[in-house]
């Protein structure tokens, strides 16, 4: 099997050493880390982009996103791992619901707004949970049928990848990804159903769709273009990507972004480590000091 993929690939066709050029120009524009054994994947990943633009030698293709930095775009695009799914870890979703949003209710009670991050949203279904969970928690408190019950709400969205964004605006999904647990009023709450061309697809509703901002933000710049601060963010399954010098970057980016108190969620596999000024809240959240 992998000498069918080895072949297919064609490893000689990336040098050993042109692999460490584009791993080098990938870390220092994206911070993702890609060690020998990535070889295949982004040989694999970036073919595709040759082809499409007629080039036979990857030695091109370098010299090409060196010099283009709507290039670099691109690559990033076909570089990047975007697994997602809807309530991922619905632990966290629970969290959200359950006690921070009560917590939240109560703090912000004077000025009604909530302010949420989701740095590396990919196409867009994590923001769409976000959304989904502050709904029910809003309407549920009041027993109110105005989804935002006199709330301003909030979500930024980001990722490095345009292509993912695209797809995240657009809040299309196949029928089957919406989300298992959820009963069919929920459903028809918050999706609507496509009909003809578009049976078996669905559509998240425009006003969950209205407060969330989608935006491209590559989480390696010195300073993010930000002016808010924010009471949760969400950053999961995006520094598995990463070594421990951008960890610490993100890291302390998120830390001067979050409001005293604010709640940082991570992956399954990211803890925090090392010197930091986050205590543990729950399973991999962690609570700005
Ligand atoms: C595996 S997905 C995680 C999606 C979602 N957070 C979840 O947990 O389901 C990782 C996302 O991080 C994004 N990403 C990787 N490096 C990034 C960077 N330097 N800045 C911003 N986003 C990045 C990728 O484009 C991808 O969409």
């Amino acid at each position: 099997m992998m000498d069918n993929i080895l072949h297919e690939c064609n490893t000689e066709a990336l040098s050993d050493t042109l692999f460490a050029l584009f791993s080098e120009l990938i870390y220092k524009t994206a911070g993702i880390k890609l060690n020998a054994r990535k070889k295949v994947l982004l040989l694999s990943r970036l073919q595709k982009r040759l082809n499409a633009l007629g080039l036979r030698r990857f030695e091109d293709y370098y010299k090409r996103v060196k010099s283009d930095d709507e290039e670099r775009i691109i690559m990033l695009n076909c570089i990047a791992t975007n697994t997602t799914t809807f309530f991922r870890e619905k632990h966290h979703f629970d969290f959200l619901r359950n006690n921070i949003m009560p917590e939240l209710l109560v703090k912000k009670a004077q000025n009604k707004t909530i302010r949420i991050w989701s740095a590396g949203c990919s196409t867009g279904e994590e923001p769409y949970s976000i959304v989904i969970t502050l709904c029910e928690a809003l309407t549920n408190s009041a027993r109110c049928h105005e989804p935002w019950n006199g709330w301003d709400i909030k979500v930024l969205a980001t990722d490095i990848s345009t292509k993912v964004l695209e797809n995240a605006e657009l809040g299309i999904y196949e029928l089957d990804q919406v989300p298992g647990h959820m009963a069919a009023g929920d459903m028809a709450r918050y999706f609507l159903k496509g009909n003809g061309e578009n049976a078996g697809k669905v559509k998240v509703r425009d006003y969950l769709g209205e407060i969330i901002r989608f935006r491209r933000l590559n989480l390696k710049e010195e300073v993010y273009p930000l002016s808010n601060v924010f009471d949760v963010i969400f950053c999961r399954n995006v520094m598995i990507y990463f070594d421990d010098e951008m960890k610490e970057h993100v890291l302390s980016k998120f830390h001067h972004h979050l409001v005293p108190g604010g709640y940082l969620f991570l992956g399954h596999s990211e803890t925090i480590f090392g010197k930091n000024k986050f205590n543990p809240a729950f399973i991999t959240v962690y609570r700005k000091q």
